[in-house]
C-alpha cells in the first residue's frame, strides 16, 4: 500500500525531508511559504499558516494523510501534532506537552534536573528580571542569558563571549521578557546529535556542527545556523572516544523520562573539557542539520515513520560513509536586518554534484523571492569533510547576486582551529 504522508513546512529542512520521502510515499506538503523544491517533489502543496493547527488537520484529512512529519517548532508549539493525532492522523513530531523540552527552557532545564539527566550546567530562573540582574551581579563566572520561550536561536546572550555583564542587563531590562534563564556559560565546541525517538526507543545519527555565528571566523550575531558539516563516522574530529557515546546516554535520559515523547529529539551539546554538556534540546530536526543527516541516511526515512506509528521497534540505522558539508545562502542584511522580498537567482544547471535545498523562499510567477529568513542551501558530500566542502563549493556557484554564504564552514583552516581549541580545553 502506498502510504500517503503530510509534510508540514517550507524551508530547507522540509526540503530535505521532501526528498527523502518522495519516491517512496504519495507526499503532500503546506508551508507558508511556495518552497520551489518542495513543490516540484510534492504531489500536492497548500499555502497555511504553520501554526494553523486546525487548518493543517483538515489539509490532513482532506489528503488523506496515513501519517504527517512536521518540520518547525512554530508548529510543535501551536499544537500541529496533537491536532493531527486527534484528527486521526498519526504525526511524527512531539504534542505541545512534550515539546516544551524545547519551547519553554526554564521547562527543560527543571526537567533536566528533576529526571536526573546527565549534562545540566548549573543555572536559574528568574520572572523577575531586576532578580536576574542582581544574580548577574553576584554569579562568580560568566553566564548565558536566555529567555524561556521561542526565539529562533537568536535571544541568547552569552557574557563574557557576544556581551559583557552590564550589556546582558540592559538587554533584559530593555526585551521586557516575562521569564529568563541565566545558566553557567559553557566553554568548549557544539555538536548536535539527532535521534529519531518512539514507542519510548531512539535511533540516533551522527554528530554535526552547525555555525550559528552570522560571519566568518565565527563573527557577529546569531543566525538559526549558516552551514553544517558531519564526517564519514558518527563523531567530529574534534571529539574523543566515548563523547559521542556520552551524548547518547544524555538523549536516552531524555527518553526514558518521556515516554510518550515521538518524532525527533535533538540534542545540541558544548564538548567542554569535562566531556558534552546540554546546551538545549530541540523537539524537530535541526536546520541545517537534516540537510546533514538525511541525505547519507540508507535506512528508508519512511520505514523509521510507519514503525513509530506502528508501535513497531524502530529499525536500526544505515548511513552511507560519507562527510557532507553545507552551507546557507542568506539574504543579504540577515540576520539584523535581512532584505525581504529580493528577488534572486539560483542556477539549477551549475549545482552539478551537489544537492541544492531551497528553504525561505517564496517562488512566484515571475521569480523567486526573499523572506526574513535563509535562502537556500548547497550541500557537498564526499569520503572526507574537505571532499565534500569542494563539492559545496563548486555547487554554490549556482548563487546569483543578493546573498552571503560564510565559505570558511568545513574549511581545513576552521577544522584545524577547533580540534586545537578542544585540545588546549583538555590540557
Ligand atoms: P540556544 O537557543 O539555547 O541554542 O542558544 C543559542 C546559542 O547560544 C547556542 O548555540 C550557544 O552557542 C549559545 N549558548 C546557549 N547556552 C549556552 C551556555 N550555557 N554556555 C555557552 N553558550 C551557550
Ligand atoms: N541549527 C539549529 C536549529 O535548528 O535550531
Amino acid at each position: 500500500m502506498t502510504e500517503t504522508v503530510l509534510l508540514v513546512g517550507g524551508g530547507g529542512r522540509e526540503h530535505a525531508i521532501a526528498r527523502a520521502l518522495a519516491d517512496e510515499c504519495s507526499l503532500y506538503a503546506c508551508a507558508s511559504n511556495r518552497n520551489p523544491g518542495i513543490r516540484r517533489l510534492a504531489d500536492g502543496f497548500e499555502t497555511v499558516d504553520e501554526t494553523d493547527a486546525e487548518a493543517i488537520a483538515e489539509i490532513a484529512t482532506t489528503v488523506g494523510a496515513d501519517l504527517a512529519v512536521i518540520g518547525p517548532e512554530s508548529a510543535l508549539d501551536a499544537g500541529v501534532a496533537d491536532a493531527l493525532d486527534d484528527a486521526g492522523v498519526y504525526a511524527f513530531g512531539p504534542q505541545k506537552a512534550a515539546a516544551r523540552v524545547e519551547t519553554d527552557k526554564a521547562y527543560q532545564r527543571r526537567f533536566m534536573r528533576d529526571a536526573d539527566v546527565p549534562g545540566c550546567p548549573e543555572f536559574a530562573v528568574f520572572d523577575d528580571i531586576e532578580a536576574a540582574c542582581a544574580y548577574i551581579d553576584e554569579y562568580d563566572g560568566d553566564l548565558a542569558v536566555k529567555p524561556a520561550g521561542l526565539t529562533g536561536g537568536k535571544g541568547v546572550k552569552v557574557i563574557g563571549d557576544q556581551v559583557t555583564a552590564e550589556e546582558a542587563k540592559a538587554y533584559l531590562r530593555d526585551a521586557g521578557y516575562d521569564r529568563v534563564v541565566l545558566e553557567e556559560r559553557l566553554v568548549g565546541e557544539e555538536f548536535t546529535v539527532q535521534a529519531f525517538v518512539a514507542n519510548g526507543e531512539f535511533r540516533a545519527t551522527p554528530a554535526v556542527q552547525d555555525h550559528k555565528r552570522a560571519y566568518e571566523g565565527d563573527e557577529g550575531p546569531n543566525t538559526g545556523g549558516m552551514g553544517s558539516y558531519s564526517d564519514a563516522g558518527a563523531a567530529l574530529p574534534f571529539m574523543r572516544s566515548g563523547d559521542y557515546e556520552a551524548a547518547l546516554e544524555v538523549l536516552d535520559a531524555v527518553v526514558d523520562a518521556l515516554p510518550a515523547y515521538k518524532g525527533v529529539l535533538y540534542g545540541q551539546f558544548m564538548l567542554t573539557a569535562e566531556g558534552p554538556k546540554v546546551v538545549e534540546f530541540n523537539a524537530r530536526f535541526g536546520d541545517p542539520e537534516a540537510m546533514n543527516t538525511l541525505p547519507v541516511l540508507e535506512t528508508s526515512f519512511l520505514d523509521v515513520l510507519t514503525a513509530a506509528r506502528d508501535g513497531d521497534s524502530l529499525p536500526e540505522l544505515e548511513f552511507a560513509d560519507a562527510a557532507t558539508v553545507c552551507k546557507y545562502a542568506v539574504p543579504d542584511g540577515y540576520p539584523t536586518d535581512p532584505d525581504s522580498g529580493a528577488r534572486i537567482s539560483v542556477d539549477e544547471e551549475s549545482v552539478g554534484d551537489a544537492l541544492l535545498y531551497y528553504a525561505s523562499v517564496d517562488e512566484r510567477d515571475d521569480g523567486l523571492y526573499t523572506t526574513t529568513s535563509r535562502a537556500f542551501a548547497v550541500v557537498g558530500t564526499g569520503d572526507s569533510i574537505a571532499a565534500a566542502e569542494a563539492e559545496a563549493e563548486r555547487g554554490l556557484s549556482a548563487a546569483g547576486d543578493g546573498v552571503r554564504i560564510r565559505h570558511d564552514i568545513g574549511t581545513s583552516e576552521l577544522l584545524a582551529r577547533r580540534t586545537e581549541h578542544m585540545a588546549d580545553l583538555r590540557e
